[in-house]
């Protein structure tokens, strides 16, 4: 096992130690980035918003006209056994489906007789530490160069991580993606802007992944009667803008304090993204005490 995969890893139907689990050269996901994945946070080994992760899975599968290679029963099935055996309480499962090997490289689809790649696995769950809450952390804007589906969860994300390895050259977190004069969402995370006391989200768009915590975040300021606007943010707004939050499965809500360079607001993290960090928390802790 590596310190970051648990073994065992779940492939084609099978459990089997991360050394033994091959895939052939020929793998659609190795040669086309061919195919779709998942990422489920796992709190003290329950499995937060699964029906949800399955749900977005079935819609990026049939998004790209891939087959569902097992019924939610089947996934639910990997997803607990995957937990039960790994060692840490906090996860992150990794479920990815490629379109699977054909005996040539050729870019239609594979005939029906080839089936999906079904791969996933079990890492520990890696939240923001305590001093990047403190602090919050740098972004930078960056052009959006991806495709017109970013509704879909692809494995194909050279975009993404070209974007976000710019980011990283420049000592920064994330790259908050600007298209057509508007903020999308960030390179692995969706990102919400405060205004004046308002909460700003860019709207589900194909333009856009749309991010479980998203949800959760404005299930969450409904719940607390928060002023909330689902509507386009320009790029000056951004600038403009009182706090910046990038959200994600792994990292929760974590404040983005410098922008470019500059401060965003005082530099430091703002009051409501410290009440809606509080808020996840004690609402994981509602969810985890019922299930
Ligand atoms: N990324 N937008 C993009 C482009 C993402 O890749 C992600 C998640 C999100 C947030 O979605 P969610 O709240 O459902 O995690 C938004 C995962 C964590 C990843 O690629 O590792």
């Amino acid at each position: 096992m590596t310190p970051n995969v648990a073994d065992p890893v779940y492939l084609n139907g099978r459990y089997l130690p991360l050394a033994e689990a091959g895939v052939s050269p020929l793998d659609r996901g190795f040669l086309f980035g061919d195919g779709v994945y998942e990422v489920i946070p796992v709190y003290s080994r329950r499995p937060f918003r699964l029906d949800e992760h399955l749900q977005r899975l079935a819609a990026t599968l049939a998004g790209v006209r891939l087959a569902d290679p097992l019924l939610v029963d089947g996934w639910r099935d990997i997803v607990f056994r995957l937990i039960a055996a790994a060692p840490w309480e906090d996860q992150s499962i990794y479920l990815q489906v490629t379109r699977g090997v054909d005996d040539k490289r050729d870019h239609p689809f594979p005939p029906a007789s080839v089936s999906p790649t079904v791969f996933a696995f079990a890492s520990p769950l890696v939240t923001a530490p305590a001093e990047l809450r403190v602090t919050g952390v740098a972004a930078i804007t960056v052009p959006d160069l991806r495709w017109s589906r970013c509704d879909l969860k692809v494995i194909s994300l050279l975009a993404n991580v070209l974007a976000r390895q710019q980011a990283v050259d420049q000592g920064c977190a994330e790259a908050l993606l600007i298209r057509d004069g508007t903020l999308k969402e960030g390179t692995a995370s969706n990102i919400f802007v405060v205004k004046n006391g308002v909460l700003l989200a860019p709207p589900k768009t194909q333009l856009m992944l749309p991010g479980i915590t998203y949800d959760v975040i404005l299930e969450l300021a409904a719940a607390h009667h928060q002023a909330v606007a689902v509507r386009e943010i320009a790029e000056a707004e951004l600038r403009a803008a009182d706090e910046i939050w990038m959200a994600s499965s792994t990292k929760e809500v974590l404040a983005i304090t410098t922008l470019d360079g500059q401060a965003v607001g005082n530099g430091r993290p703002g009051p409501l993204g410290e009440r809606m960090w509080q808020w996840y928390q004690d609402f994981k802790t509602t969810v985890m005490r019922k299930t």
